[in-house]
């Protein structure tokens, strides 16, 4: 497959509890193709650490040495710091931060629906998971996905449902939040790997807790003896079998050469060679498979310091595009930020009233005059919303909406070019303070037509805080101060 540039890669993201070592399973169910899509896509990979502590808050002993066994295995199996972004969810408070601000739209019901909700909890019935973590497992998830705009979340068929659900979350956050053409949160799709089948030695499914599992980094003679010592589908010598059926049968269909698992597939289900002979062609095969991956592993854990590199620039490289997500989300939320505090100073304050500035009183004309008025006007909310001249008394803003800023005494007029615009600001003066009503173009396009006009202007009268048009009375004073319109 060819290279495209990084910017138009799709995004991939995906996650692993530290559950330690990881096995065989793990490795063909997910690791596999993780590393084969850091050459087609932008990679996200991290460590959930904190969906550990859902399940295991009890006992946290352990999450950073399980940290770090994982991590060593994802480099031993071929993920690349180069070429895809490695890190530690809980570095990351970007997720936690999305999280919580998911819980506040999210209905419990929809939580309480997932399937893992009530499976796991009768499962795991030895721990106490009515927590309010555990319920919000998959939402945390969903924040995972969400800040970093994946558009594949490569799971296996355990995880679909939540992201179904991080959709959901994600639609809903858009239908309350989203105000641009662009939806403030991509919608993913589940990328479902088709992991082979691997049984565990004792034929239940290969998993940690069972005790039945091959280790990617197992070691040649512990392999080996695992191998040897696994069940299979052949109770006696003449019995016929299947390697679909068998754990040994299953190692082959993975890491056998063709010729060898046609030779191996015969054999079995014909009765015709040994369980001892299959068995060591397996481990023959297996070995060959995870003896680079073993020794690889060696190098790394050997260079703790390029280890603890490789962690901090994924973290770092994590952070930065989930904080730049944040940034989006939090202004569309509208959460007060520091750099639009002059916005959000109450209007009331003496200090915060707008004054007439000194220069107007030296004016040499009433032109002169209401420039100077503008001018200052729309230096000071400039600041917080930048607004470039267009022409006399039009400006423009970020967004490219055309406004009109007209300033006027008590009881004048004010007067606009008959030509489109988006925003009117109605600077008017009153015992040297300076009342600015900004209308946001849904009242400035309501209003349009039943304006007055004189010789090819719109003029707009003001009474007691409210417009006169043809239509009738218009208030504006909730527009006062209120430069929303200005983005
Ligand atoms: N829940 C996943 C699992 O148990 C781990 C996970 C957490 C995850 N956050 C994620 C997977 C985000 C994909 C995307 O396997
Ligand atoms: Fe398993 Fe091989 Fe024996 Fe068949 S021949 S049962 S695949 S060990």
């Amino acid at each position: 497959m060819t290279d495209q540039p990084q910017q138009t890669r799709r995004r991939v993201l995906s996650g692993m509890r530290p559950t330690g070592k990881l096995h065989l399973g793990n490795y063909v169910g997910a690791l596999q193709n993780w590393v084969k899509l850091q050459d087609t896509h932008t990679c996200f990979f991290f460590i959930a650490d904190w969906h550990a502590l859902t399940t295991d808050y009890e006992d946290t002993a352990r999450v950073g040495d399980h940290t770090v066994e994982v991590i060593l295995d994802w480099l031993a199996a071929g993920l690349d710091p180069q070429r895809c972004t490695m890190f530690v969810q809980s570095h990351v408070k970007q997720h936690a931060e999305l999280h919580v601000l998911f819980s506040m739209v999210t209905p419990l019901g929809w939580l309480e629906r997932v399937p893992s909700y009530k499976d796991q909890q009768a499962q795991l019935a030895n721990k106490d998971l009515h927590t309010y973590g555990f319920l919000g497992y998959p939402l945390l998830q969903a924040a995972d996905i969400l800040v970093y705009h994946a558009d594949y979340v490569p799971v296996g068929e355990d995880q679909v449902a939540h992201v179904e659900l991080t959709r959901e979350v994600a639609r809903r956050f858009n239908q309350f939040y989203s105000r641009g053409a662009k939806p403030l949160l991509n919608e993913p799709d589940v990328l479902l790997t088709k992991a082979p089948k691997l049984l565990g030695m004792d034929k239940r499914k290969m998993s940690k807790s069972y005790g039945n599992s091959i280790l990617l980094s197992e070691e040649a003679a512990a392999l080996a003896e695992k191998i040897n010592n696994s069940v299979t589908d052949r109770p006696k010598l003449t019995d016929k079998g299947s390697p679909d059926r068998c754990p040994v049968g299953n190692l082959h269909q993975i890491f056998s050469p063709a010729d060898r698992l046609a030779y191996i597939t015969k054999g079995c289900t014909q009765a015709g060679i040994t369980c001892v002979e299959c068995k060591a062609l397996a481990v023959e095969s297996t070995e060959a498979h995870l003896r680079p991956i073993r020794e690889r592993r060696k190098e790394f854990a050997a260079k703790p310091e390029l280890l603890k590199k490789i962690i901090q620039e994924g973290d770092r490289s994590a952070q930065q595009s989930a904080e730049e997500t944040m940034r989006a989300v939090r202004d569309a939320v509208g959460l007060f930020s520091m750099e639009s505090f002059e916005q959000h100073i109450p209007r009331e304050t003496a200090a915060a009233r707008l004054q007439v500035p000194q220069a107007a009183g030296s004016a040499q004309n009433e032109q002169e005059r209401r420039e100077i008025v503008t001018a200052d006007w729309v230096e000071k909310v400039s600041k917080a919303t930048p607004l470039r001249k267009d022409r006399p008394q039009i400006f423009i803003t970020r967004k490219g909406r055309k406004v009109g800023v007209q300033t006027a005494r008590a009881g004048e007029t004010f007067t606009f070019p008959d030509r489109p615009l988006n925003v009117l600001v109605l600077l008017a003066e009153e015992n040297g303070y300076l009342h600015d009503y900004v209308l946001p173009p849904k009242v400035v396009q309501d209003h349009w037509k039943s304006f007055a006009r004189e010789n090819g202007n719109v003029t707009v009268e003001l009474k007691q805080g409210a417009m006169v048009t043809a239509s009738g009375e218009v208030p504006v004073q909730q527009y006062e101060g209120d430069y929303s319109a200005l983005q």
